[in-house]
């Protein structure tokens, strides 16, 4: 058995070198993360890494450690964090790529030790992202980082999981993850808009009458993870009064994620339209997501727009 780094993976696929740079660099932050959630003092008795300083926070660490692999890369020419989530900020005014991420999505899970992660979209857009969709990205990443920390890409050529093996290289794990329309399980984000968006709450009932295993862990990464893996499924966050566009963000969650869903074979809606048509108006513009099984998709949106 032959083993596939992501770089030669990403070299057969005819990835261009620049791209290619860009995810492995994009790869490497993800091997900092990874290694700064193991060591970083969580205030447990006993913890590795105190020294008397003061610790950044994980999310902010996070994003320092992205920001800084995206400035070594010279391939970015700007980016946009959900962490700095209103402004963009240049890097190299001529590199080609726009680099969106949110570097810690779940970090209030983090205290109790469940599955968070790190998601990005790509654009060769020079900064300019208004007016465009996430239809417009070159490539989009996640890395969760539950048991295993699992590097998971599109670059508009399928859909590919990797892992961080044991001397730190991130190996072929399954190529292709594709979507079957089936669901089994059911992933209901933003559920107190049940109160009052009452087709949410008669959208809950048909999946609870159906029978269908509920599968949600309140972090995005992981709980769209389990559809990609499982090949199945259905994930939602829409809006009520709290949220009125629900709780996730278009460019640094929703639209990377429906670009990797809809590269498996899977659907995104914001209960009109797929994900990727959302025109980006503000970095910080949140919207309604379903995604998922393609059927699914189209039955959700209907009977939420009833
Ligand atoms: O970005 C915030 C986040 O933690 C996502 O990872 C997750 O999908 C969502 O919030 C959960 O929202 P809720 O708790 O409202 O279901
Ligand atoms: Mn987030």
């Amino acid at each position: 058995m032959s083993r596939i780094s992501l770089n030669n993976h990403l070299y057969e696929s005819g990835v261009s070198d620049e791209l290619r740079h860009l995810i492995n660099d994009i790869s490497r932050a993800g091997k900092y993360i990874h290694n700064a959630i193991r060591t970083t003092d969580l205030g447990l008795a006993g913890s590795s890494n105190t020294f008397g300083e003061e610790q950044l926070k994980l999310d902010v660490l996070s994003n320092d450690i992205v920001k800084e692999e995206l400035k070594e890369s010279r391939l970015v020419c700007c980016y946009a964090s959900e962490e700095e989530s209103s402004e963009m900020t240049e890097l190299l005014s001529d590199a080609p790529f726009t680099v969106v991420f949110d570097p810690l999505d779940g970090s209030s899970l983090l205290d109790c030790n469940l599955a968070i992660g790190s998601i990005f979209g790509i654009y060769e857009s020079k900064g300019k992202l208004m007016g465009k969709t996430p239809r417009d990205q070159v490539a989009a990443l996640y890395l969760v980082y539950g048991p295993r920390t699992i590097l998971v890409y599109s670059t508009g050529k399928g859909v590919h999981a990797f892992y961080l093996n044991e001397v730190g290289e991130f190996t072929l794990l399954e190529k292709n993850l594709t979507m079957k329309d089936e669901v089994k399980t059911y992933a209901p984000g933003n559920l107190r808009a049940v109160v009052d968006t009452p087709s949410y709450r008669t959208m809950m009932n048909l999946w609870l009458d159906e029978g269908l295993t509920l599968r949600y862990s309140g972090g995005m990464v992981p709980d769209i993870h389990h559809m990609l893996i499982k090949g199945a499924g259905i994930f939602t966050n829409i809006g009520g009064s709290k949220y009125p566009k629900g709780k996730l963000r278009l460019l640094y969650e929703c639209g990377p994620f429906a670009y990797i869903m809809e590269q498996a074979g899977g659907a995104s809606s914001d209960g009109t339209k797929s994900v990727l048509d959302v025109e980006i108006t503000d970095l910080d513009q949140r919207t309604p997501i379903i995604t998922g099984a393609k059927k699914e998709v189209k039955r959700v949106s209907k009977v939420l727009n009833e």
